[in-house]
């Protein structure tokens, strides 16, 4: 009987040891599943004599006993322990401070287009918008840059065949808006542009315009001048800015004007690098819609006059944020764009 003594102490021993539930399975089955230890004893006590075979047969089945409340046991105190450990991990405290969730903020540049929507909507214009892959008669043609037309070498792009490009500037959709509607007409077209121009402190590739159209009868510079100096003084918020119109030259255009503001950092003192020391700083062109543009749209040049301009948000945004590097607008660098929530 001193085989059993051995088997029970090594086998309540190991039990003991068991560390997790798992454990104690595979005990199970080593001790008492069909081919375990206690079984295999079962079955050798057909080999013994009928005499012998009560008193073995009884302590056989002591041991199994002993061996299986062992089992449950530490099944029991093992699998409250991990319950305990499992909703440990679990557990939420309530008493942590929140975390908070990560705002994003809105483009320096789209918060401008949004300032320039706002204003011409409120006077009475419309927001329309073209196609970006243009063709070259709405882009060139139409609007007075043939093919060979010096203007042309300005507008490098990125061209997909002969005659079609990304637009250069936002200018088409004013032809393709003279094209499908009748004056009066009163709209700003938003949207990007292109040209090759590699990036550099005051160049992208990729950038926007603000094209606005205003066609209607009697329709005169001093409307253009008018409308441009309220938007600027509005969108710069200063009452007393000074405006100037400098003469200058764009094909579709006649007579044209370059539109500058008084410098927004040295207000026109002088000694700045943001406008070379000059006061004034350029935001836009502008311009009377020339007959011929109108006649190829089919307005009729003698009844309708119109004004037009063009204008850059990013070149504005970088003015009204104070930004000296215009590459930083697509740099997605957080550090930069959280400063514009
Ligand atoms: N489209 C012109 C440009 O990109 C800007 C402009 C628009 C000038 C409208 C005058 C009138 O250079």
């Amino acid at each position: 009987m001193s085989d059993l003594d051995t088997l029970r102490a090594s086998a309540l021993s190991s039990i003991e040891a068991a560390a997790t539930t798992a454990d104690i399975e595979q005990l199970r089955v080593q001790l008492l599943g069909k081919k375990g230890a206690v079984t295999e004893l079962l079955k050798g006590l057909g080999k013994l004599s009928a005499e012998e075979r009560p008193a073995a047969g009884a302590a056989i089945n002591q041991l199994k006993e002993a061996i299986g409340d062992a089992l449950n046991r530490q099944k029991e105190a093992l699998s409250a322990a991990e319950a305990a450990s499992r909703s440990k991990a679990s557990a939420i405290d309530v008493t942590l401070p929140g975390r908070a969730v990560a705002r994003g903020a809105m483009h320096p540049v789209s918060r401008v287009l949004r300032r320039i929507e706002s204003f011409f909507t409120s006077v009475g214009y419309e927001v329309v918008e073209g196609p970006e892959i243009e063709d070259d008669y709405h882009n060139f043609e139409a609007l007075n840059i043939p093919a060979h037309h010096p203007a042309r070498a300005m507008h490098d792009t990125f061209y997909f065949s002969d005659s079609l490009l990304l637009r250069t500037h936002t200018s088409p959709v004013q032809v393709r808006t003279m094209e499908t509607r009748e004056p009066p007409i009163r709209v700003i077209c938003p949207g990007k542009t292109y040209r090759v121009d590699p990036p550099d402190p005051s160049h992208l590739p990729m950038f926007h315009q603000v094209e606005g159209l205003f066609i209607d009868e009697q329709c005169s510079f001093a409307d253009l001048k008018g409308t441009i100096i309220e938007f600027l003084r509005v969108f710069f918020e200063r009452d007393d800015l000074k405006v100037r119109f400098r003469p200058s030259y764009f094909p579709f255009t006649e007579p044209s004007a370059e539109v500058d503001v008084q410098c927004v950092h040295c207000l026109g003192e002088g000694h700045c690098r943001v406008c070379s020391s000059t006061g004034w700083l350029e935001v836009m062109g502008s311009g009377m819609v020339h007959p011929r543009v109108l006649e190829m749209s089919g307005i009729d040049s003698e009844k309708y006059t119109g004004f037009a301009f063009g204008m850059g948000p990013e070149r504005l945004a970088m003015l009204r944020y104070g930004v000296t590097d215009m590459r930083q607008f697509i740099e997605n660098d957080l550090r930069f764009l959280e400063q514009f929530q």
